[in-house]
């Protein structure tokens, strides 16, 4: 039968050299931060989300597994799996990283003519950059540039780093270098590196340079090839930045100053630093932060977001403290948050942007404020709270709203459940009055599915167990008067507990010195806590809720060496939760006291609370 389908195969040699070349740990840690121990490597699993890693990669039979999920291949099923490519897309994009060549796929006319452009393209910028870099290293015309690095510190390891370059004071200085080398200035125009003049100038000439007594800093792309410029004025003279203009093979939107060499810094430090400044970048990553990245002169975008997301999950963002650095840390965070990105906010002050920093008070000082990075949340109330204090309470709710969908977004109910009780004790609102206004905020939105999501979540705190029962009691039909809510990490403990328990009943003296008899939060928890107390056997006839409860907590896996610790986990989770839980109740009294308008005892009720979080009880 006549095969319909064009399949595109790539014959076995071929795929087998390709294997051999790829280093699979090299790839996976793009995605993976991994950890070396004895032969083989260890992370986070990709494939599922956990908090202890179970996922290893082992380079001598270039395969990786999961303990966790108990997925395992090469790299070939490794990237299909992740990228979510065919088998033949894995294999044509390992290639070409690892310098394979594959057998000529027919191309059509036009891809043969836009890949011989894109070749031309990256030819030329090549030459570009080394014509500007030379002049800035051993030129005498070089010397204007020079100097002025020499003046904000750049050395010549970091001019080489990157690529750093000076186009001199000349109309047609790369324009007549090109031309020695067969390059028309048509296609330096398209290039974005020269301009054509509307009128034909006296010297017959049709083009100029782009660039001209300006510090040039290459853009570099991953592989470390030129792919733009960024030209910077010597003086105070405007426009300060002058950029490649965008062309087919060059987007502004998806490229980061730095990432050439940021990539691994990335990895290795497990975050990013966004910053504003090309020279920020340079000054950071020579300060010993690799993983200094900017945005090439636009805000940050989506494009951007998303690069930096192939290499971590964690970015601080570093932007100028002024009016407009503000608005674009707001702008940024949002994008960052999208794009799944856990953000940070770093400000500095005594300095007006990073580079000037680490001049002026050195890395220690660049590392103490990095120690005290806030949320993206807690910058943004801060900085809301500063240019509006509220006054009362509707103004506190609309501050809270302010913030509901930046709250809304955090995945992890944790974190989410942190930052409203943060908001709670900076706004002295009770927590249940935060929620409540973020829900409220979630129910005026058009789109019910997100609302019915929130309040699932809420009400169970999240319950990730594959406890299916629970999940029935807590979720049950808005009909039923909601439950108390059990915090996540309470619950947790507890089911923790009780498991530790069924496995060795010896720790009983212990949790009953720590907690006592009646502190489980889960009825049927206490129950099986009284049975287990009491003559330290279960019944062979209880409940049905027990029973299920009972054979899901047996299923339950236990780590068993680490028990000791689990059960001081346990019992310090649920301690903490209860010194919390006694300073909502002061909270929720002086709630009551401003709505009644006693503000001295609010003030008072303040105070304790204050004193209370500072003893850490
Ligand atoms: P220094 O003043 O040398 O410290 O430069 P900087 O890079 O720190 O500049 P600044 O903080 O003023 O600007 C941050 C970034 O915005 C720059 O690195 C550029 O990418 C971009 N930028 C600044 N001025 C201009 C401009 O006039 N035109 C364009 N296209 N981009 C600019
Ligand atoms: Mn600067």
């Amino acid at each position: 039968m006549e095969n319909r389908i064009h399949v595109e195969v790539i014959p076995q040699e071929t795929i087998e050299e390709v294997r051999l070349r790829t280093d699979i740990v090299e790839v996976i840690s793009e995605y993976v931060s991994l950890q070396r121990k004895g032969k083989n490597y260890w992370g986070l699993c990709p494939f599922h989300s956990e908090k202890t890693p179970s996922f290893t990669v082992t380079p001598e039979k270039q395969m990786f597994y999961c303990f966790g999920c108990n997925v395992g291949g090469n790299i070939f099923s490794f990237i299909m799996k992740k990228e979510n490519w065919s088998f033949v897309e894995s294999v044509r994009n390992l290639a070409r990283r690892y310098g394979v060549s594959l057998p000529e796929k027919e191309q059509s006319p036009r891809e043969r003519e836009e890949n011989r452009l894109r070749r031309r393209f990256e030819e030329i910028n090549e030459w570009a950059a080394s014509y500007y870099h030379d002049l800035l290293l051993r030129l005498p015309e070089g010397e204007p540039g020079r100097v002025y690095f020499a003046k904000r510190g750049v050395d010549i390891d970091t001019m080489k780093s990157f690529r750093l370059g000076y186009a001199p004071e000349r109309w047609d200085g790369l324009l007549s270098y090109m031309q020695e080398r067969g390059v028309q200035p048509h296609e330096l125009a398209e290039a974005g590196l020269a301009v054509e003049k509307e009128t034909l100038g006296k010297d017959g000439q049709h083009h100029y340079d782009r660039f001209r007594n300006r510090v040039l800093f290459s853009i570099l792309d991953q592989r470390k090839h030129p792919i733009a410029f960024g030209g910077r004025v010597l003086d105070d003279s405007i426009p300060k930045y002058l950029n490649s203009p965008e062309n087919a093979f060059f987007n502004k939107r998806h490229h980061l100053y730095g990432m050439h060499r940021a990539h691994q810094g990335i990895r290795e430090l497990g975050y990013a630093l966004l910053v504003e400044g090309y020279l920020d970048v340079i000054a950071l990553q020579n300060a010993g932060f690799p993983n200094a990245v900017a945005s090439l002169g636009t805000a940050l975008t989506k494009e951007q977001a998303k690069l930096l997301r192939r290499y971590t999950s964690r970015v601080v963002l570093l932007y100028d403290s002024d009016g407009a650095g503000i608005q674009a840390a707001f702008r940024g965070g949002e994008i960052l948050r999208d794009a799944g990105i856990r953000v940070d906010v770093l400000t500095l002050t005594g300095a007006k942007d990073p580079d000037e920093f680490l001049k002026s008070y050195g890395v220690e000082k660049f590392n103490q404020a990095l120690s005290k990075v806030l949320t993206f949340v807690e910058f943004k109330y801060q900085t809301l709270f500063r240019e509006q204090p509220p006054r009362n309470i509707p103004e506190k709710a609309e501050l809270v709203i302010k913030l509901a969908a930046d709250i809304l977004k955090v995945s992890s109910p944790v974190e989410r459940e942190g930052y409203e009780r943060f908001l709670s004790l900076e706004l002295g609102l009770t927590l249940e009055a935060v929620q409540r206004e973020i829900a409220s905020y979630e129910l005026k939105k058009p789109n019910n599915e997100r609302v019915q999501e929130y309040f699932q979540q809420k009400r169970v705190s999240s319950l990730k167990s594959r406890d299916n029962i629970t999940n029935a009691i807590l979720c049950k039909d808005n009909s039923v008067p909601p439950l108390p809510i059990v915090y996540l990490g309470v619950y947790r403990a507890e089911l923790l507990l009780l498991r530790l328990l069924l496995e060795d009943i010896s720790y009983l003296p212990k949790i009953k010195a720590m907690l006592g008899e009646s502190f489980w939060k889960v009825p049927v928890h206490q129950q099986i806590f009284n049975y287990l107390n009491q003559d330290g056997v279960l019944p062979a006839h209880c409940d049905e809720t027990v029973q299920s409860r009972l054979a899901s907590l047996f299923l339950e896996e236990l780590d068993r060496s680490q028990t000791e610790r689990l059960l001081d986990d346990c019992i310090k989770e649920i301690l903490s939760t209860q010194a919390e839980e006694r300073v909502e109740d002061l909270q929720a009294r002086m709630a009551a006291l401003e709505k009644i308008g006693d503000m001295a005892g609010a003030m008072a009720l303040l105070k304790e609370i204050g004193e209370r979080l500072k003893r850490g009880e």
